[in-house]
Protein backbone atom coordinates (compact mmCIF):
# COMPACT_ATOMS: atom_id res chain seq x y z
CA UNK A 1 0.00 0.00 0.00
CA UNK A 2 1.07 3.44 -0.30
CA UNK A 3 1.69 5.28 2.66
CA UNK A 4 2.18 8.84 4.05
CA UNK A 5 3.38 9.54 7.80
CA UNK A 6 3.18 12.94 8.74
CA UNK A 7 6.04 13.68 11.40
CA UNK A 8 9.34 12.15 11.86
CA UNK A 9 9.82 12.18 15.20
CA UNK A 10 9.96 9.06 17.16
CA UNK A 11 6.20 7.59 16.75
CA UNK A 12 5.86 8.94 12.80
CA UNK A 13 9.72 8.12 11.91
CA UNK A 14 8.74 4.57 13.61
CA UNK A 15 5.67 3.62 12.10
CA UNK A 16 6.73 4.48 8.76
CA UNK A 17 10.29 2.50 9.27
CA UNK A 18 8.54 -0.91 10.28
CA UNK A 19 5.64 0.14 7.63
CA UNK A 20 8.36 0.09 5.06
CA UNK A 21 9.85 -2.45 6.53
CA UNK A 22 6.26 -4.71 6.04
CA UNK A 23 6.63 -4.22 2.60
CA UNK A 24 4.27 -1.17 1.77
CA UNK A 25 5.85 2.28 0.03
CA UNK A 26 5.74 4.98 2.86
CA UNK A 27 7.04 8.46 2.35
CA UNK A 28 7.50 10.29 5.68
CA UNK A 29 6.76 14.27 5.79
CA UNK A 30 8.08 16.47 8.30
CA UNK A 31 8.36 20.36 7.90
CA UNK A 32 11.85 19.84 9.37
CA UNK A 33 14.08 20.63 7.23
CA UNK A 34 17.11 19.47 8.80
CA UNK A 35 15.92 17.03 10.09
CA UNK A 36 14.74 15.30 6.42
CA UNK A 37 18.12 15.92 4.94
CA UNK A 38 19.11 13.83 7.86
CA UNK A 39 17.51 10.99 7.45
CA UNK A 40 18.59 11.45 3.32
CA UNK A 41 21.52 11.26 3.93
CA UNK A 42 20.62 7.94 6.08
CA UNK A 43 21.11 9.63 9.64
CA UNK A 44 18.74 9.02 12.21
CA UNK A 45 17.75 12.07 14.16
CA UNK A 46 17.10 11.29 17.69
CA UNK A 47 18.45 7.60 19.60
CA UNK A 48 16.43 4.90 19.36
CA UNK A 49 18.02 1.36 19.55
CA UNK A 50 18.26 -0.39 16.05
CA UNK A 51 16.12 2.52 13.75
CA UNK A 52 19.12 2.86 11.76
CA UNK A 53 19.90 -1.04 10.79
CA UNK A 54 15.85 -1.29 9.98
CA UNK A 55 15.92 2.08 7.79
CA UNK A 56 18.88 0.60 6.21
CA UNK A 57 17.02 -2.54 5.73
CA UNK A 58 13.75 -0.84 4.78
CA UNK A 59 15.58 1.91 2.75
CA UNK A 60 14.20 1.14 -0.81
CA UNK A 61 11.03 1.72 0.24
CA UNK A 62 11.12 4.55 2.05
CA UNK A 63 11.37 8.13 1.06
CA UNK A 64 11.61 11.13 2.77
CA UNK A 65 10.16 14.84 2.06
CA UNK A 66 9.03 18.70 3.41
CA UNK A 67 6.42 18.42 0.61
CA UNK A 68 2.58 17.60 1.16
CA UNK A 69 2.47 17.86 -2.23
CA UNK A 70 4.87 14.88 -3.03
CA UNK A 71 3.32 12.82 -0.02
CA UNK A 72 -0.46 13.06 -0.13
CA UNK A 73 -2.19 12.82 -3.44
CA UNK A 74 -1.10 9.38 -3.90
CA UNK A 75 -1.50 7.65 -0.53
CA UNK A 76 -4.37 5.46 0.21
CA UNK A 77 -3.21 5.74 4.11
CA UNK A 78 -1.71 9.27 5.60
CA UNK A 79 -0.78 8.75 9.61
CA UNK A 80 -0.80 11.67 11.27
CA UNK A 81 2.14 11.54 14.21
CA UNK A 82 2.70 15.31 14.36
CA UNK A 83 3.62 16.08 18.21
CA UNK A 84 0.65 17.29 20.65
CA UNK A 85 1.97 19.07 23.75
CA UNK A 86 0.65 20.42 26.51
CA UNK A 87 -1.22 23.53 26.32
CA UNK A 88 -2.92 25.84 27.79
CA UNK A 89 -4.90 25.20 31.04
CA UNK A 90 -3.49 21.09 30.51
CA UNK A 91 -5.24 20.65 27.08
CA UNK A 92 -3.16 19.33 24.65
CA UNK A 93 -1.82 22.68 22.18
CA UNK A 94 -3.52 21.32 18.47
CA UNK A 95 -1.72 23.62 16.08
CA UNK A 96 0.19 20.68 14.69
CA UNK A 97 -2.56 18.63 13.90
CA UNK A 98 -4.29 21.14 12.74
CA UNK A 99 -2.03 22.40 10.05
CA UNK A 100 -1.48 18.44 8.99
CA UNK A 101 -5.30 18.44 8.52
CA UNK A 102 -5.30 21.15 6.54
CA UNK A 103 -2.61 20.04 4.46
CA UNK A 104 -4.15 17.25 4.01
CA UNK A 105 -6.66 18.56 2.69
CA UNK A 106 -4.96 20.89 0.18
CA UNK A 107 -3.54 17.95 -1.02
CA UNK A 108 -5.80 14.64 -1.30
CA UNK A 109 -6.11 13.06 -4.44
CA UNK A 110 -9.43 11.40 -5.61
CA UNK A 111 -9.32 8.21 -4.36
CA UNK A 112 -10.41 6.94 -1.27
CA UNK A 113 -8.44 7.44 1.43
CA UNK A 114 -7.88 7.22 5.03
CA UNK A 115 -6.25 9.58 7.43
CA UNK A 116 -5.19 8.18 10.33
CA UNK A 117 -4.75 9.87 14.30
CA UNK A 118 -1.72 8.10 15.52
CA UNK A 119 -1.20 11.65 17.60
CA UNK A 120 -2.39 11.12 20.90
CA UNK A 121 -5.29 13.79 20.23
CA UNK A 122 -8.43 14.19 22.53
CA UNK A 123 -11.37 12.37 22.23
CA UNK A 124 -13.52 14.12 19.76
CA UNK A 125 -10.48 14.74 17.46
CA UNK A 126 -11.44 12.37 14.72
CA UNK A 127 -14.60 14.21 14.12
CA UNK A 128 -12.47 17.64 14.01
CA UNK A 129 -9.94 16.41 11.84
CA UNK A 130 -12.33 15.05 9.37
CA UNK A 131 -14.10 18.38 9.66
CA UNK A 132 -10.84 20.60 9.04
CA UNK A 133 -9.89 18.00 5.95
CA UNK A 134 -13.13 18.74 4.32
CA UNK A 135 -13.10 22.35 4.86
CA UNK A 136 -9.36 22.39 2.89
CA UNK A 137 -10.93 20.55 0.18
CA UNK A 138 -13.94 22.46 -0.64
CA UNK A 139 -11.81 25.49 -0.60
CA UNK A 140 -10.05 24.40 -3.58
CA UNK A 141 -13.59 23.70 -5.38
CA UNK A 142 -12.72 20.07 -5.35
CA UNK A 143 -13.94 16.96 -3.95
CA UNK A 144 -12.87 13.84 -2.00
CA UNK A 145 -13.45 10.44 -0.52
CA UNK A 146 -11.94 10.17 2.58
CA UNK A 147 -12.29 9.02 6.09
CA UNK A 148 -10.72 9.69 9.52
CA UNK A 149 -9.86 6.30 12.13
CA UNK A 150 -8.10 6.75 15.14
CA UNK A 151 -4.82 3.94 15.59
CA UNK A 152 -3.70 5.22 18.61
CA UNK A 153 0.59 4.60 19.25
CA UNK A 154 1.45 2.60 22.80
CA UNK A 155 5.51 2.57 21.91
CA UNK A 156 7.85 2.82 24.57
CA UNK A 157 11.07 4.90 23.82
CA UNK A 158 14.06 3.10 23.96
CA UNK A 159 11.76 -0.23 22.71
CA UNK A 160 10.26 1.21 20.01
CA UNK A 161 11.08 -0.63 16.83
CA UNK A 162 9.97 -4.05 19.50
CA UNK A 163 7.03 -2.64 20.41
CA UNK A 164 5.49 -1.58 17.35
CA UNK A 165 6.28 -5.20 16.01
CA UNK A 166 5.36 -6.98 18.50
CA UNK A 167 2.71 -4.91 19.78
CA UNK A 168 0.81 -6.25 22.97
CA UNK A 169 -2.01 -5.01 21.06
CA UNK A 170 -3.47 -2.71 17.99
CA UNK A 171 -6.47 -0.23 18.51
CA UNK A 172 -8.29 0.90 15.25
CA UNK A 173 -10.97 3.19 15.56
CA UNK A 174 -13.03 3.97 12.68
CA UNK A 175 -17.11 4.65 12.30
CA UNK A 176 -17.05 2.53 9.24
CA UNK A 177 -16.56 -1.46 8.29
CA UNK A 178 -14.84 -0.12 4.64
CA UNK A 179 -12.03 2.32 6.80
CA UNK A 180 -11.08 -0.26 9.40
CA UNK A 181 -10.90 -2.67 6.58
CA UNK A 182 -7.70 -0.94 4.85
CA UNK A 183 -5.62 -0.74 7.99
CA UNK A 184 -6.26 -4.07 9.04
CA UNK A 185 -5.16 -5.27 5.66
CA UNK A 186 -2.22 -2.69 6.31
CA UNK A 187 -1.02 -4.52 9.65
CA UNK A 188 -2.01 -7.75 8.43
CA UNK A 189 1.44 -8.92 8.23
CA UNK A 190 2.01 -7.69 11.91
CA UNK A 191 -1.15 -9.01 12.91
CA UNK A 192 -0.55 -12.28 11.90
CA UNK A 193 3.25 -12.24 12.68
CA UNK A 194 3.98 -13.52 9.36
CA UNK A 195 6.93 -11.57 8.10
CA UNK A 196 10.72 -12.38 8.87
CA UNK A 197 11.92 -11.26 11.86
CA UNK A 198 15.00 -8.88 11.71
CA UNK A 199 17.81 -10.19 12.85
CA UNK A 200 18.69 -7.41 15.35
CA UNK A 201 14.84 -7.57 16.96
CA UNK A 202 13.72 -11.39 17.49
CA UNK A 203 10.42 -12.19 17.65
CA UNK A 204 9.31 -13.00 21.48
CA UNK A 205 9.16 -16.53 22.19
CA UNK A 206 5.54 -18.39 21.99
CA UNK A 207 4.49 -14.63 20.43
CA UNK A 208 0.54 -15.47 18.53
CA UNK A 209 -1.57 -12.77 16.76
CA UNK A 210 -1.36 -9.91 17.85
CA UNK A 211 -5.01 -8.99 19.04
CA UNK A 212 -6.79 -6.35 17.84
CA UNK A 213 -9.35 -3.98 19.16
CA UNK A 214 -11.84 -2.74 16.77
CA UNK A 215 -13.94 -0.10 18.22
CA UNK A 216 -15.54 3.33 17.68
CA UNK A 217 -12.86 6.78 17.12
CA UNK A 218 -14.29 8.00 20.67
CA UNK A 219 -13.21 4.65 22.51
CA UNK A 220 -10.00 4.71 20.67
CA UNK A 221 -8.79 7.77 21.98
CA UNK A 222 -9.97 7.28 25.13
CA UNK A 223 -8.43 3.85 25.68
CA UNK A 224 -4.52 5.76 25.05
CA UNK A 225 -5.97 8.41 27.51
CA UNK A 226 -6.72 5.77 30.25
CA UNK A 227 -3.92 3.14 29.07
CA UNK A 228 -1.41 5.76 30.00
CA UNK A 229 -2.79 7.49 33.38
CA UNK A 230 -3.10 4.17 34.30
CA UNK A 231 0.52 3.54 33.84
CA UNK A 232 0.92 6.86 35.56
CA UNK A 233 -1.05 6.18 38.68
CA UNK A 234 0.36 3.05 38.85
CA UNK A 235 3.97 4.41 39.57
CA UNK A 236 2.69 7.31 41.58
CA UNK A 237 0.58 4.51 44.46
CA UNK A 238 3.37 2.82 44.88
CA UNK A 239 5.68 5.82 45.49
CA UNK A 240 2.89 7.02 47.53
CA UNK A 241 2.93 3.73 49.59
CA UNK A 242 6.81 4.26 49.48
CA UNK A 243 6.34 7.62 51.75
CA UNK A 244 4.43 5.50 54.28
CA UNK A 245 7.22 2.65 54.41
CA UNK A 246 10.06 4.91 55.38
CA UNK A 247 8.24 6.30 57.84
CA UNK A 248 7.11 2.97 59.39
CA UNK A 249 10.62 1.18 58.38
CA UNK A 250 8.97 -1.10 55.52
CA UNK A 251 11.14 -1.54 52.92
CA UNK A 252 9.37 -0.87 49.31
CA UNK A 253 11.40 -2.58 47.34
CA UNK A 254 10.00 -6.24 49.30
CA UNK A 255 6.43 -4.56 49.37
CA UNK A 256 6.32 -4.03 45.82
CA UNK A 257 7.47 -7.24 44.75
CA UNK A 258 4.93 -9.32 47.38
CA UNK A 259 2.09 -7.17 45.61
CA UNK A 260 3.30 -7.46 42.23
CA UNK A 261 3.52 -10.56 42.15
CA UNK A 262 -0.26 -11.30 42.32
CA UNK A 263 -1.13 -11.34 39.10
CA UNK A 264 -3.91 -8.82 39.17
CA UNK A 265 -1.24 -5.90 40.30
CA UNK A 266 1.71 -7.65 38.04
CA UNK A 267 5.42 -6.32 38.89
CA UNK A 268 5.64 -3.99 36.38
CA UNK A 269 5.64 -0.24 36.81
CA UNK A 270 5.79 -0.75 40.54
CA UNK A 271 9.26 0.27 41.02
CA UNK A 272 9.24 2.81 43.71
CA UNK A 273 11.53 6.20 42.75
CA UNK A 274 11.45 9.80 41.43
CA UNK A 275 8.42 9.10 39.43
CA UNK A 276 7.60 8.66 35.85
CA UNK A 277 8.92 11.38 33.05
CA UNK A 278 9.09 11.63 29.58
CA UNK A 279 6.52 13.31 26.63
CA UNK A 280 3.90 11.28 27.09
CA UNK A 281 2.70 10.32 30.73
CA UNK A 282 2.59 14.80 31.83
CA UNK A 283 0.51 15.37 29.40
CA UNK A 284 -1.97 12.90 28.78
CA UNK A 285 -2.91 12.77 32.33
CA UNK A 286 -3.23 16.74 32.13
CA UNK A 287 -5.19 15.96 28.91
CA UNK A 288 -7.68 13.61 30.71
CA UNK A 289 -8.13 16.08 33.97
CA UNK A 290 -8.91 19.21 31.39
CA UNK A 291 -11.09 16.83 28.98
CA UNK A 292 -12.99 15.57 31.97
CA UNK A 293 -13.18 18.92 33.30
CA UNK A 294 -14.77 19.94 30.22
CA UNK A 295 -17.51 17.20 30.62
CA UNK A 296 -18.04 18.69 34.60
CA UNK A 297 -16.01 15.69 35.71
CA UNK A 298 -13.00 15.95 38.15
CA UNK A 299 -10.69 13.29 37.85
CA UNK A 300 -9.61 13.10 41.24
CA UNK A 301 -7.31 9.80 41.33
CA UNK A 302 -5.47 11.45 38.32
CA UNK A 303 -5.01 14.30 39.80
CA UNK A 304 -3.57 12.77 42.75
CA UNK A 305 -0.88 10.94 40.71
CA UNK A 306 0.17 14.22 38.99
CA UNK A 307 0.33 15.50 42.81
CA UNK A 308 2.40 12.90 43.70
CA UNK A 309 4.62 12.83 40.70
CA UNK A 310 5.49 16.16 41.22
CA UNK A 311 6.57 16.17 44.93
CA UNK A 312 9.07 13.02 44.01
CA UNK A 313 10.93 15.53 42.08
CA UNK A 314 11.01 18.10 45.67
CA UNK A 315 11.84 15.46 47.75
CA UNK A 316 15.00 14.86 46.36
CA UNK A 317 16.01 18.29 47.82
CA UNK A 318 14.31 17.43 50.61
CA UNK A 319 16.32 14.19 51.01
CA UNK A 320 19.78 16.09 50.21
CA UNK A 321 18.77 19.17 52.87
CA UNK A 322 18.16 16.58 55.49
CA UNK A 323 20.96 15.05 55.29
CA UNK A 324 23.99 17.74 54.39
CA UNK A 325 21.82 20.69 56.09
CA UNK A 326 23.07 23.43 53.62
CA UNK A 327 23.06 23.27 50.21
CA UNK A 328 24.38 26.90 49.26
CA UNK A 329 27.98 26.39 47.80
CA UNK A 330 28.00 22.80 47.57
CA UNK A 331 28.78 20.46 44.17
CA UNK A 332 25.94 17.24 43.70
CA UNK A 333 26.92 15.14 40.79
CA UNK A 334 23.89 13.91 38.51
CA UNK A 335 23.79 10.54 36.85
CA UNK A 336 21.49 10.52 34.01
CA UNK A 337 19.66 13.38 32.76
CA UNK A 338 17.30 11.19 29.90
CA UNK A 339 13.96 10.72 31.08
CA UNK A 340 14.98 7.14 30.97
CA UNK A 341 17.27 4.82 29.56
CA UNK A 342 18.34 3.79 26.35
CA UNK A 343 16.92 6.73 25.05
CA UNK A 344 18.19 11.04 24.40
CA UNK A 345 14.75 12.73 24.62
CA UNK A 346 14.88 14.78 28.04
CA UNK A 347 11.21 16.07 27.66
CA UNK A 348 9.53 16.39 31.17
CA UNK A 349 13.04 14.51 32.10
CA UNK A 350 13.17 14.37 35.90
CA UNK A 351 16.91 15.46 35.85
CA UNK A 352 16.08 18.73 34.62
CA UNK A 353 13.96 19.65 37.32
CA UNK A 354 15.95 18.71 40.05
CA UNK A 355 19.10 20.07 38.49
CA UNK A 356 16.94 23.47 38.42
CA UNK A 357 15.49 23.29 41.54
CA UNK A 358 19.45 22.92 43.16
CA UNK A 359 20.53 25.82 41.12
CA UNK A 360 18.60 27.86 42.42
CA UNK A 361 19.60 26.73 45.96
CA UNK A 362 23.20 27.72 44.71
CA UNK A 363 24.29 24.52 44.66
CA UNK A 364 26.99 23.55 41.83
CA UNK A 365 25.47 20.79 39.31
CA UNK A 366 27.82 18.37 37.42
CA UNK A 367 25.51 15.87 35.32
CA UNK A 368 27.04 13.05 32.57
CA UNK A 369 24.36 11.23 30.16
CA UNK A 370 25.67 8.28 27.70
CA UNK A 371 23.50 9.57 24.99
CA UNK A 372 21.35 12.99 25.85
CA UNK A 373 24.57 15.34 26.09
CA UNK A 374 24.35 16.64 22.95
CA UNK A 375 20.98 17.78 23.27
CA UNK A 376 21.35 18.71 26.30
CA UNK A 377 23.90 20.90 24.97
CA UNK A 378 21.32 22.42 22.26
CA UNK A 379 18.08 22.59 24.07
CA UNK A 380 19.44 24.38 27.27
CA UNK A 381 22.57 26.32 26.50
CA UNK A 382 22.19 28.32 29.62
CA UNK A 383 21.55 25.77 32.04
CA UNK A 384 23.90 26.27 34.29
CA UNK A 385 24.97 22.48 34.36
CA UNK A 386 28.37 21.73 34.48
CA UNK A 387 28.42 18.41 31.59
CA UNK A 388 31.15 16.04 32.22
CA UNK A 389 32.70 13.69 29.96
CA UNK A 390 32.23 10.77 32.49
CA UNK A 391 30.62 9.30 35.87
CA UNK A 392 33.71 9.38 37.05
CA UNK A 393 34.44 13.44 36.43
CA UNK A 394 30.53 13.94 37.56
CA UNK A 395 31.87 11.79 41.53
CA UNK A 396 35.01 13.75 41.62
CA UNK A 397 34.85 16.45 44.00
CA UNK A 398 31.40 16.35 44.67
CA UNK A 399 29.45 16.46 48.25
CA UNK A 400 27.02 13.82 46.71
CA UNK A 401 26.00 12.03 43.46
CA UNK A 402 22.32 11.52 42.70
CA UNK A 403 21.50 8.61 40.28
CA UNK A 404 18.57 10.14 38.41
CA UNK A 405 18.38 8.18 35.13
CA UNK A 406 18.79 3.93 35.27
CA UNK A 407 21.20 3.32 32.49
CA UNK A 408 22.85 -0.16 32.94
CA UNK A 409 26.27 1.23 33.01
CA UNK A 410 25.64 2.95 36.14
CA UNK A 411 24.80 0.18 38.10
CA UNK A 412 28.29 -1.17 38.03
CA UNK A 413 30.29 1.71 38.28
CA UNK A 414 33.79 1.00 40.41
CA UNK A 415 32.16 2.66 43.40
CA UNK A 416 35.82 2.03 45.19
CA UNK A 417 37.56 4.23 43.45
CA UNK A 418 34.62 6.77 43.17
CA UNK A 419 33.83 7.26 46.75
CA UNK A 420 37.82 8.52 47.98
CA UNK A 421 37.18 10.89 45.14
CA UNK A 422 34.68 12.94 46.39
CA UNK A 423 34.07 15.79 49.00
CA UNK A 424 32.05 13.82 51.16
CA UNK A 425 30.83 9.98 49.88
CA UNK A 426 26.61 10.75 49.71
CA UNK A 427 24.85 8.50 46.82
CA UNK A 428 21.00 9.05 46.28
CA UNK A 429 19.76 6.35 44.36
CA UNK A 430 16.41 8.02 42.80
CA UNK A 431 15.57 5.06 41.05
CA UNK A 432 16.07 2.30 43.72
CA UNK A 433 18.52 0.08 41.01
CA UNK A 434 22.04 -0.33 42.93
CA UNK A 435 23.29 -2.75 45.17
CA UNK A 436 22.88 -0.66 48.52
CA UNK A 437 25.37 -3.25 50.11
CA UNK A 438 28.01 -2.77 47.23
CA UNK A 439 27.73 0.96 47.50
CA UNK A 440 27.94 0.69 51.48
CA UNK A 441 30.79 -1.17 51.85
CA UNK A 442 32.67 0.96 49.23
CA UNK A 443 32.16 3.88 51.71
CA UNK A 444 29.16 5.85 50.85
CA UNK A 445 26.22 6.99 52.77
CA UNK A 446 23.65 5.11 50.75
CA UNK A 447 20.37 7.15 50.44
CA UNK A 448 16.62 6.67 48.73
CA UNK A 449 13.36 8.43 48.44
CA UNK A 450 11.94 5.59 50.16
N1 LIG B 1 7.14 9.55 22.05
C1 LIG B 1 6.43 8.56 22.52
O1 LIG B 1 6.92 7.70 23.27
C2 LIG B 1 4.97 8.43 22.16
C3 LIG B 1 4.30 7.22 22.39
C4 LIG B 1 2.96 7.11 22.06
C5 LIG B 1 2.29 8.21 21.52
N2 LIG B 1 2.96 9.38 21.32
C6 LIG B 1 2.23 10.50 20.72
O2 LIG B 1 2.61 10.61 19.36
C7 LIG B 1 2.63 11.98 18.94
C8 LIG B 1 3.99 12.32 18.38
O3 LIG B 1 4.94 12.19 19.44
P1 LIG B 1 6.51 12.16 19.15
O4 LIG B 1 7.16 11.85 20.44
O5 LIG B 1 6.78 11.32 17.96
O6 LIG B 1 6.73 13.71 18.78
P2 LIG B 1 8.03 14.40 18.13
O7 LIG B 1 8.06 15.76 18.68
O8 LIG B 1 9.21 13.49 18.29
O9 LIG B 1 7.70 14.43 16.58
C9 LIG B 1 6.71 15.25 16.01
C10 LIG B 1 7.19 15.62 14.63
O10 LIG B 1 6.10 16.24 13.93
C11 LIG B 1 6.67 17.24 13.08
N3 LIG B 1 5.59 18.14 12.64
C12 LIG B 1 5.12 19.26 13.26
N4 LIG B 1 4.13 19.79 12.50
C13 LIG B 1 4.00 19.01 11.40
C14 LIG B 1 3.13 19.04 10.27
N5 LIG B 1 2.20 19.97 10.13
N6 LIG B 1 3.27 18.08 9.34
C15 LIG B 1 4.20 17.10 9.47
N7 LIG B 1 5.03 17.01 10.53
C16 LIG B 1 4.92 17.96 11.49
C17 LIG B 1 7.75 17.87 13.94
O11 LIG B 1 8.68 18.58 13.16
C18 LIG B 1 8.34 16.64 14.61
O12 LIG B 1 9.42 16.12 13.86
C19 LIG B 1 2.21 12.78 20.17
O13 LIG B 1 0.83 13.01 20.12
C20 LIG B 1 2.55 11.85 21.32
O14 LIG B 1 1.75 12.07 22.45
C21 LIG B 1 4.29 9.51 21.61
Amino acid sequence: MKVSILGAGYVGLTTGVCLAFLGHKVTCVDPDKRKIEALERGEVPFHEPHLAELIELAKHNLTFTTEYAQAIPEAQVVFVAVGTPTGQGGAPDLQYLRSAAHGVGEHLGPHFTVIVNKSTVPIGSGNWVGSLVRDAVEARGASASFAVASNPEFLREGTALHDSLYPDRVVIGADESKTAEVLYSLYRPMLDQTFHEPPFLPRPDRMAAVPLISTDLASAELIKYAANAFLSLKISYINEIGLLAERVGANIQHVARGMGLDARIGTRFLQAGIGWGGSCFGKDTAALVATAAEYGLDMQIVRGARDVNQRQRERVVEKLLAEMKILKGRTIGILGLAFKPDTDDLREAPALDVAKKLIERGVRVKAHDPVAMDVFRRHYPDSGVILCDTAEEVAAGSDAVLLITEWPEYRDLDWDKLAPTMQSPVMLDCRHVLDRARVERAGFKYLSLA
